[in-house]
Formats: structure tokens, C-alpha cells, sequence
């Protein structure tokens, strides 16, 4: 069992945001499958659509992904999260996001006068919509403390981890500046970039927003880097995310002070499976190298 916010999660890996993530019968399976807590689609004050197809393209070493946020809605999403409490008591993170600062806190308001999630997850780091978001606040140190405080304050009792990214002024920074506005925690990392493939026999763009953010094994690097980093300036803890398709991966995420392991692309690469398969592994890991808790070795290649 996994101690994480006061919060017992029976597995340290978390369905990242995004992927299988709107329904409370698709959250309840991923449960049922070995994750030990789950995060909802990011959603916000309305229904989006997103972008149009294709949106979502596998390549050699990751996958790339202009969704663009799209989902149903504060009061829709609020309705499936009640559904999964009902039927299930694994942990669940509801992933919001605002157009503007100040909706953060409306969105969070209207989620919680419906219903508890065990965490609020802030979104502030999708690079995906610049087009019609402009730069993502998780850029700017000003205006990712300014979510902070504002998702703290509506938040109440119940704790809040920030989702940021490699970009801007350092996630380090961010990191710290999230912590002095309140943050319970920190999810380190959204999809990078955006990065764009182009269709050599179209000759074109292959996504029709044209760029995405890039996940799965090709980010996994400068995931495990930014936990590091993230790890050496808050004492709160991390939600690990990135590039994690097995145990190795997830390992070098704990000895670079992760808490809990997000698993996003690895379901398209892995099944549904790659829970049970991680777990499985973190236990014969753990055996091999003479250890009795994950305690042991978590943040151990700081020392
Ligand atoms: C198709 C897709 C949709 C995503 N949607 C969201 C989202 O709505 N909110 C969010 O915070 N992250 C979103 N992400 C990012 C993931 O949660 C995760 O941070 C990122 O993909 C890196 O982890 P991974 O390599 O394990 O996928 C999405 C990723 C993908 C591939």
C-alpha cells in the first residue's frame, strides 16, 4: 500500500489525464486492471469539442495528440465522478482547467458543490491549444501562482497538485512556486512540446491542428529529469508522468522522487494489462535488490 496525501492507494501508478478518462465505467476498469488512483479528462466550464481528426497519432517511439481539451463539461463530468465514488474506492483526481485564471476557481466550484474527488488536478500546461488559449500559464511563474492560490482557495479541504511541464522558466521554479502558493502536490509532466510529423505521401502535417504534444517513451528522459528537478526544490510530492510503458521506466521514476506513477500512452502501446505488469514488476524489483518498501529507494538518486 502506497501513503500519498493521506490517501492509500493499494498501487503507486495513476491513470494519467486524458486517456480513458471520461467515463466512471472506463476509470472503474483501469482500477480493476491494477492502477491504484485514476485521473479524470481535464475539463472545464463547458462542453469542448476539440480538434478536429486526426487528433491522435501513434509513431515509432510515442505518440502525438492534438485533442484540444475537448470533453462534456463540469456538470456532465461531475455526474460520471459520483457514478465511480458509488462504485468504487479507489482514489479519484478530477483534472480541471480554465480558459481564464479566474475560472479555475468557478470550475472548481461548480465540480465540488456536486461532488468530492480525493484530489483536484490543475491543469496548466496542455500545449496543445495555443492556438485558441495563446501561451499556457504553466509558462509563466506569475501566472502559475496566481492558479495556484486561486485553486487552493476554492478547493477547501480537499488537496490540489499542479500539472506542469518542461517549458518556461524551469519546472524547478514552477515547482517551488507552486508549493509557496499552497500546492498539496506536483504532476510533472504534461505532453511536450508541441512537435509536428509531417505525412510524406500527403505532404502534410498528419495531425489537422498540424502540431501536438508528444508523449509515451520518447519523453520519457526529460519526464524523468524534470522529477528530479522537481524533487530538488518542494518537499511535497510528485505524481511522476511521462514516457512510462514498464517497470524500468517507473523505477527510474522513483529513485528520481516520484510518489505515484501517472501511465498515460502505455495503455495505446501495452493494454489496459500494463498495470498489473508494472506492479508485478515494482514487487520482483523491490525482492531483487533486498528491499522491504518503495520508502527505501524512493528519491535515492539524489543521494
Ligand atoms: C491523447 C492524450 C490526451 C491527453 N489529455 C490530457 C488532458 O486532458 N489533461 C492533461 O492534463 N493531460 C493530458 N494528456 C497528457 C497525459 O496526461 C500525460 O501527462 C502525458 O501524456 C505524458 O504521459 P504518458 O507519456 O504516460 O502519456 C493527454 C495525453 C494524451 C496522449
Amino acid at each position: 500500500m502506497t501513503r500519498f496525501l493521506g490517501l492509500k492507494p493499494d498501487s503507486l501508478l495513476v491513470l494519467a489525464s486524458g486517456i480513458l478518462g471520461l467515463t466512471a465505467s472506463s476509470l472503474k476498469r483501469v482500477i480493476d486492471f491494477g492502477a491504484g488512483a485514476v485521473t479524470t479528462k481535464s475539463f472545464n466550464l463547458e462542453v469542448r469539442k476539440g480538434h478536429k481528426a486526426p487528433s491522435i497519432i501513434p509513431f515509432k517511439n510515442g505518440v502525438l495528440n492534438a485533442v484540444g481539451l475537448s470533453n462534456p463539461g463540469v456538470q456532465e463530468m461531475a455526474l460520471e465522478i459520483e457514478k465511480f465514488k458509488k462504485r468504487c474506492d479507489a482514489p479519484l483526481f478530477a483534472s480541471v482547467f480554465g480558459r481564464t485564471i479566474e475560472e479555475y476557481g468557478e470550475v472548481i466550484q461548480q465540480l465540488i458543490d456536486r461532488v468530492q474527488p480525493d484530489l483536484i488536478e490543475i491543469n496548466v500546461s496542455c500545449p496543445n491549444v495555443r492556438s485558441e488559449f495563446g501561451t499556457p500559464f504553466g509558462d509563466s511563474l506569475d501566472d502559475t501562482a496566481r492558479v495556484t492560490e486561486i485553486a487552493k482557495k476554492y478547493a477547501g479541504k480537499i488537496p490540489v497538485s499542479v500539472k506542469l511541464g518542461p517549458h518556461g522558466p524551469g519546472i524547478g521554479r514552477l515547482a517551488r512556486v507552486c508549493e509557496d502558493n499552497g500546492a498539496d502536490a506536483i504532476t510533472a509532466i504534461n505532453t511536450v512540446g508541441p512537435g509536428m510529423l509531417i505525412d510524406i505521401n500527403v505532404m502534410k502535417p498528419v495531425l489537422s491542428n498540424k502540431t501536438g504534444g508528444v508523449s509515451g517513451p520518447a519523453i520519457l528522459p526529460i519526464a524523468v529529469k524534470s522529477v528530479y528537478e522537481v524533487f530538488e526544490h518542494v518537499s511535497i510530492p510528485i505524481i511522476g508522468t511521462g514516457g512510462v510503458t514498464g517497470t524500468e521506466d517507473a523505477i527510474q521514476m522513483i529513485l528520481a522522487g516520484a510518489t505515484l506513477i501517472g501511465i498515460g500512452t502505455a495503455v495505446y502501446y501495452e493494454g489496459i494489462e500494463v498495470f498489473a505488469k508494472i506492479n508485478r514488476g515494482i514487487t520482483e524489483y523491490l525482492q531483487k535488490h533486498g528491499r522491504t518498501s518503495i520508502e527505501e529507494i524512493r528519491g535515492k538518486a539524489h543521494e
